[in-house]
């Protein structure tokens, strides 16, 4: 989807994690690194841009249930944002988004996707939309401790956060046995996508050279833009899976409430 994708993500799919309290700031070769991403993405990428705002005055994050959930400790933070004139904005948003996260994950960057707790308003004053744009999700950027403290570890617990739905239970077509390396692997890497609330909400339908993700669980239509959006970070995931296994293909987007194919070359 015209971002050039590095195998070093592959390995930070696996080593990622949410982090919401973090202990120092990024440092001035990081957010540059950063920066030059940004630029990277959002020259190649269509409907989509990353916004990183470094140092903020202005803290954008609302806390769920007061400390528990809160994102504390940086003042850095990148906003996600679409262009609702393009179709599968939230689709492209959750794949260059993922990209932004991983490529910080590799770095050494400890971040968080954030689609709800966040102050739209604040954001939209440090970040000067264009006509036509809306902020699909934000992330923190800094570090935390290895350890967790107490807040972050209920929020983790409350969501379940380590924990993945059983591959078989989201996957129709052929059965493991039958798929070839490239396809269990894109698989495998697709169920360790973050989604909003843990959710996993999506599908996948394998045959022997594609395999197709829709959008799934308790009534579809329900968050469908946020479902969406998660749907994008899986794509990304397949993708690096399936490349990892040296598969390159081609995504064709479809018609909801099937999200896109992955097409083998
Ligand atoms: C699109 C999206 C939106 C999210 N929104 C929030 C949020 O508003 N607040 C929050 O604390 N975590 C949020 N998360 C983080 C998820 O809770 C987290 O990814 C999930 O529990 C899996 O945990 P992991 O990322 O550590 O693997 C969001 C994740 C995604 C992908």
């Amino acid at each position: 989807m015209m971002i050039e994708l590095r195998e070093a993500w592959y390995e930070a799919v696996h080593k990622r994690k949410s982090r919401r309290s973090f202990t120092s700031e990024l440092t001035e070769k990081e957010v540059q690194q950063m920066q030059e991403f940004c630029s990277t993405v959002n020259s190649a990428a269509e409907g989509i841009r990353i916004v990183l705002v470094d140092n903020s005055d202005i803290s954008v994050f609302t806390g769920a249930l007061g400390p528990i959930g809160k994102i504390q400790g940086t003042r850095s933070f990148a906003a996600f944002i679409g262009n609702t004139d393009s179709a599968h904005m939230y689709e492209k948003a959750g794949y260059a988004g993922e990209a932004f996260i991983l490529e910080a994950a590799d770095a050494g960057i400890d971040t968080c996707w954030v689609a709800g707790l966040f102050s739209m308003e604040k954001v939209k004053d440090l970040v000067k939309l264009e006509q036509g744009e809306v902020i699909c999700a934000v992330t923190p950027l800094g570090h935390a401790k290895a350890s967790y403290g107490l807040g972050e570890r209920l929020l983790c617990r409350m969501l379940g956060s380590r924990k993945r739905k059983d591959l078989e239970s989201m996957c129709r077509g052929l059965s493991m046995e039958r798929r070839p390396d490239w396809l269990q692997c894109s698989l495998e890497a697709a169920r360790l996508a973050p989604s909003a609330m843990n959710r996993q909400p999506w599908m996948f339908h394998a045959t022997d050279d594609a395999v197709m993700i829709s959008v799934a669980g308790e009534g579809e239509i329900k968050h469908l833009e946020g479902k969406r959006l998660d749907c994008g970070i899986a794509m990304l995931h397949l993708e690096l899976g399936a490349r990892h296994k040296k598969a390159e293909g081609n995504w064709k987007f479809l018609e909801l409430p099937e999200v896109a194919i992955f097409e083998k070359l």
